[in-house]
């Protein structure tokens, strides 16, 4: 490890979890240089649902190489570019009647977030963003402000200005629709809260937690908005391209966002890539204005495509990610019966769920041990309280099985050595 403990820098945070120095990777599997197999459950934090070095995405990218395509070609046409947009067009857009632009912006999902709060704030004159406890955005300052989570945001520097935190669903426990709040206080000139150009949230907030906001709050969340003329925009970095078990987190819900970011597994294969979509009227760009060398990654475009390509041309995967979403709920709760003395969760929706451990340090210990016994498996969470599963949607059904097992005998031994298991807090009870 001698060159990393030389001279990379201290804010290395994946690489603490998982000492190893990582050499090869397919599908759901990964390899340390040492020949030592381990099972993915982090994916990338979200980049690689269609797993590592996807065979169909290698080739299509391999041939694109090959025939010297253009690798950068700033915001330019490019084939690449156009054969990603037909394929989002027809596969994604058009089925689902949804009519929006599509934004290129800098490849990270942070970038994204910066684009959307602007064209936010220019469209609408106003300044203010409403977004949520535990929400989580991206670090760079803009988005930083959108973001709940201390640590991140105590790194900033400067004061994190132009947000509004509001809680989101079931912050405030369960029987609390939190969305008359946020009515409440909109339509109260004495609330404190000056009038926002839109709400960010999360469908699932997937650093905050593994929380899933029902869909009813999600639609009370539109009908809020919309009385109040305000923009709601869905960060669909993480829950978004399958997650939850459609393309999009949100269409269940049956809601219609104005802006939509994307990023992650949106290029497939785990190349840097993020756009935002929005509503024609709100496209009022002028040219350049939200700038970056890395707008459009050629080669993103190609993998992005070759996956639209192969996954959403029909219902098929969907019904797969939600087949296995079954599946992975049956075993949690089954596990959290027998373990952690009923003090155990399940949370989340789709292949995006976590078992909440209550405590940060329990949590940490079933992700080491997991690793231990060959399983890559990340915490979430203000504490970190939440082992969360976030494997690729086209894990085999028995390495899913096996890495769940996994999961299961690193919480019953780490169970076992716990004197006493902790209670979550009850904010609200009565004396
Ligand atoms: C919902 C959400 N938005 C934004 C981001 C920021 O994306 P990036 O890390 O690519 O900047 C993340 C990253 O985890 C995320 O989960």
């Amino acid at each position: 490890m001698h060159i990393f403990d030389e001279i990379e820098s201290e804010v290395q945070s994946y690489a603490r979890s998982f000492p190893c120095v990582f050499n090869r990777a397919k599908g759901e599997l990964m390899w340390d240089e040492d020949g030592n197999e381990y099972l993915d459950f982090l994916a990338g934090a979200g980049t690689l649902n269609y797993g590592h070095n996807n065979p169909v995405f290698k080739k299509a990218l391999l041939q694109y190489i090959e025939d010297d395509g253009i690798t950068h070609g700033l915001d330019m046409h490019t084939i690449a570019k156009r054969g990603f947009l037909e394929a989002f067009n027809d596969h994604i857009l058009k089925p689902r009647n949804m009519d929006y632009m599509v934004q290129f912006t800098g490849p990270t999902g942070t970038n994204a977030v910066e684009a959307a709060m602007k064209i936010a704030r220019n469209v609408t004159g106003q300044q203010n963003i409403v977004t949520f406890t535990n929400g989580f955005h991206g670090v760079s300052l803009g988005a930083l402000a959108a973001t709940g989570n201390s640590h991140h945001r105590d790194a900033a520097g400067v004061s994190l200005s132009g947000t509004h935190r509001m809680p989101f669903d079931g912050y405030l426990g369960d029987n609390i629709d939190t969305t008359e709040y946020l009515d409440k206080v909109l339509s109260d000139s004495s609330s404190g809260i000056n009038s926002p150009a839109a709400v960010i949230v999360e469908t699932v907030q997937g650093e905050g937690g593994i929380n899933a906001a029902s869909f009813d709050w999600l639609r009370n969340l539109q009908t809020v908005c919309r009385k109040h003329k305000i923009l709601l925009i869905i960060d669909d970095i993480q829950a978004g391209c399958g997650r939850t078990g459609d393309y999009f987190s949100f269409e269940e819900a049956g809601i219609e966002p104005d802006i939509i970011t994307l990023s992650k597994s949106l290029g497939g294969y785990g190349l840097p890539f993020a756009v935002v979509l929005m509503k024609p009227e709100l496209d009022q760009w002028k040219p350049g204005e939200h700038n970056g060398t890395f707008r459009g990654n050629n080669m993103a475009f190609v993998t992005a495509k070759a996956a639209l390509e192969t996954y959403w041309k029909d219902q098929k995967f969907s019904e797969e990610i939600k087949r296995k979403g079954r599946y992975i709920s049956s075993r949690f709760e089954s596990i959290v019966n027998q373990y952690g003395e009923g003090n155990f969760t399940v949370k989340g929706r789709g292949m995006f769920q976590g078992i909440n451990c209550i405590n940060g340090d329990i949590a940490e210990s079933i992700s080491r041990k997991a690793f231990e016994k060959g399983l890559i498996i990340e915490t979430s969470g203000a504490d970190g309280q939440v082992v969360k599963i976030l494997c690729s949607l086209t894990i085999s059904d028995e390495n899913l099985a096996k890495g769940i097992d996994i999961v299961e005998a690193a919480i019953r031994e780490v169970c076992a050595s716990v004197e006493t298991m902790p209670e979550e807090t009850q904010y609200f009870e009565v004396a």
